[in-house]
Order: structure tokens, then C-alpha cells, then sequence
């Protein structure tokens, strides 16, 4: 796994990303369906305005609380080195921390298959993921019905 290195600060998306991220995931063909709505986002700044982005989406439904992954990509030039780690641990990091312990976090990927695996993740079916996930936006359209699902299981007690 790449390790972030120290000059990959994350830090919470401010309302004046908004735009920039939405470039960010544009270029990349990414989808914007349900982003505004998204329960945190997180951004990497760059010499060049935002290196990298990542959302969370917080779905309640029956049951413990279901996040969704979504949103994360890396300026082209800034891959491969470390700044998708740094987003997706610091992702993860808070929702377990807004749980109280190992968060239940869902995502859906074209792109980046294989890529999740080592942050604890597991590809699943779409029709495995918790109902609480099928109102939102990439499963009800906005992820084409090829993308891959994958799934990890929250603690027991969180
Ligand atoms: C996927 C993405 C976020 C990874 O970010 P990154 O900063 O380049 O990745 P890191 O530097 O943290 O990690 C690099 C490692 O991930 C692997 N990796 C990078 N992109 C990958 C991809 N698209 N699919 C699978 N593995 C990938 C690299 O091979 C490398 O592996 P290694 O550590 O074994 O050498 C970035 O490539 C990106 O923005 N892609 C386009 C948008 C996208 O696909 N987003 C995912 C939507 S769910």
C-alpha cells in the first residue's frame, strides 16, 4: 500500500471546494447525483487547488447506520502517491470515530476495482448491500449497474 506521506493533509471540505471537488470528479467521470447532500467530505489541498477528494454519505434506516463510500479521486497528476490512502483512512476514521467503533461503510466502484481491499473491504453484490443504502443516489442510478460493490461489516457493538 503506498504510505501518505507527511504533505498529504486532509482536511475537512469547506463550501468553497465545492466547485473544485466537482471538477475533480468530473474529469474523472465520476458521479455528482446526491454530493451536496453527503454527510462529511474531505479534501487534500495541492499546489494547483485540490489534490483529492472523498465523501461520506450517513444512511439510518432499520439497525445500526450504513455509510457510503463515495467521491474519492486524486488529481492525475498527484496519483500513486499516497493521496487516496490519506482520504480513505481519514474517511473511515471518522465515521468509526462518529460510531463509537468500527463503522458499517458500503461503496461502489468502476474505476478502482481491487483498490479497496487493503482498507478492509470486501466486493459483494449491489443486492447484499443493507436496505438503508437504496434510496441514495449512486444505487438508485447515478452508479451504472456494472460497478462493483463492496462491503465493510461494522463491530458488533458500534
Ligand atoms: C483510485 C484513486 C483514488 C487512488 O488514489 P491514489 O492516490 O492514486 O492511490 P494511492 O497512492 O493511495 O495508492 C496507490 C496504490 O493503489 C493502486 N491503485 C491506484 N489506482 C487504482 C485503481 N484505479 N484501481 C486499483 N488500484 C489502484 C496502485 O496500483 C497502488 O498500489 P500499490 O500500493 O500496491 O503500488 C485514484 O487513482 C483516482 O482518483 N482514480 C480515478 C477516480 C476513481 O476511480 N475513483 C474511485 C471511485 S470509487
Amino acid at each position: 500500500m503506498a504510505s501518505p506521506s507527511p504533505g498529504h493533509a486532509v482536511r475537512p471540505a469547506h463550501d468553497a471546494d465545492d466547485g473544485p471537488a466537482r471538477e475533480l470528479l468530473t474529469a474523472a467521470g465520476l458521479p455528482l447525483g446526491g454530493l451536496g447532500d453527503s454527510w462529511r467530505r474531505w479534501v487534500v489541498d495541492g499546489s494547483a487547488g485540490l489534490d483529492g477528494v472523498v465523501a461520506l454519505e450517513r444512511h439510518t434506516g432499520v439497525g445500526r447506520p450504513v455509510y457510503l463510500l463515495r467521491s474519492l479521486v486524486v488529481r492525475p497528476d498527484t496519483r500513486a502517491t499516497g493521496v487516496g490512502t490519506a482520504l480513505m483512512r481519514a474517511a473511515l476514521a471518522g465515521a468509526d470515530a462518529h460510531e463509537g467503533g468500527r463503522a458499517a461503510v458500503a461503496l461502489l466502484t468502476e474505476t478502482a476495482v481491487g483498490y479497496f481491499e487493503r482498507f478492509g473491504f470486501t466486493a459483494t453484490t449491489r443486492e447484499a448491500l443493507p436496505q438503508a443504502l437504496a434510496g441514495s443516489a449512486e444505487l438508485s442510478g447515478a452508479c451504472p449497474s456494472s460497478a462493483v460493490a463492496y462491503w465493510r461489516a461494522g463491530a458488533a457493538s458500534s
